[in-house]
């Protein structure tokens, strides 16, 4: 396995495999690799000649006031990870290598980065978008592989892919849970046991809202009472939003007629935790 810290150095070794004629699929990751991150390792692995995963914390997706210092990073467990699953490439650059003095090029969100996280997080997608194209042009991979927990960073990605005829394609690929349901994130590492305990709220509010639905309830209104009551009912949580919005522009629906996103973002203690499921009918 490679392990390039600069710019020059990746590109150096997917060049080579290129010139090999290789498919190469890339996971951008910030690190702290989870069963989540290796799910997605293993869904390139299956798919492509050569898996390149990238750590980077990426400190202009933060807000000022966000956890970028304190992000959890482990890079030796990283690297060990990796190395078991057959990786051939991690590419983990300083935040210097990637936004060198006088960097001034960004990619503007599209509109759909604009609800649901984007409202309290303003500058976070742009941020994603930014690095992630810049991943893309070092690494150019042939596929790309993201987690769908981060529903809405996907669409985004997409639309990017497609409104800048990126020569790839990004394959969403699903949440992965405990046993217990909570979805797999790198900052459950923030949580007590107690807070660990109380965050089982978002996945009783999702399955709640699922099998509302499943029952034949359409309204929308409904749909998310049924996942605030859930939430409100959890003393150490506090819902931030619960939406429903189509799964193309990521606009509101009041009636579920379409594939519909149902997303939520709730604070346990200081730790802001996001859930989603995807309705098709
Ligand atoms: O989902 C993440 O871990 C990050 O947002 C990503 C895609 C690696 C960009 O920094």
């Amino acid at each position: 396995m490679e392990i390039a810290a600069t710019v020059a150095q990746a590109k150096a070794v997917v060049r080579s495999w290129r010139s090999h004629g290789l498919k190469l699929g890339l996971v951008p990751t910030m690190g702290y690799l989870h069963e989540g991150h290796l799910s997605l390792i293993d869904r390139a692995a299956a798919e492509c000649d050569r898996v390149a995963v990238s750590v980077f914390v990426n400190p202009t997706q933060f807000g000022p006031n966000e956890d970028f210092e304190r992000y959890p990073r482990d890079f030796a467990k990283d690297s060990k990870l990796c190395a078991a699953k057959g990786v051939g490439l991690i590419f983990c650059p300083e935040p210097a290598e990637m936004y060198p003095p006088g960097h001034a090029t960004y990619v503007e969100a599209p509109a759909l980065a604009t609800g649901l996280c984007g409202r309290s997080r303003p500058g976070h997608f742009r941020g994603v978008l930014t690095v992630v194209l810049k991943l893309f042009m070092i690494l150019e991979p042939d596929m790309a592989y993201f987690g769908l927990k981060d529903a809405q960073q996907f669409f985004c990605l997409k639309k990017m892919v497609e409104d800048l005829n990126l020569n790839l394609t990004v394959v969403p690929c699903p949440t992965v849970r405990e046993s217990s349901g909570l979805a797999l994130s790198s900052r459950n590492a923030y949580l007590s046991a107690e807070e660990k305990n109380a965050a089982l709220c978002l996945t009783k509010a999702l399955n709640k809202a699922e099998s509302l639905l499943k029952a034949g309830e359409r309204r929308g209104e409904v749909i998310l009472g049924a996942i605030k009551e859930t939430i409100a009912q959890e003393p150490l949580a506090s819902l931030e939003y619960a939406e429903a919005v189509e799964t193309g522009q990521l606009t509101e629906v009041k009636e579920f007629v379409t594939e519909t996103l149902v997303a939520i973002a709730v604070h346990i203690g200081q730790t802001r935790l996001i859930d989603n499921f995807i309705w098709r009918g």
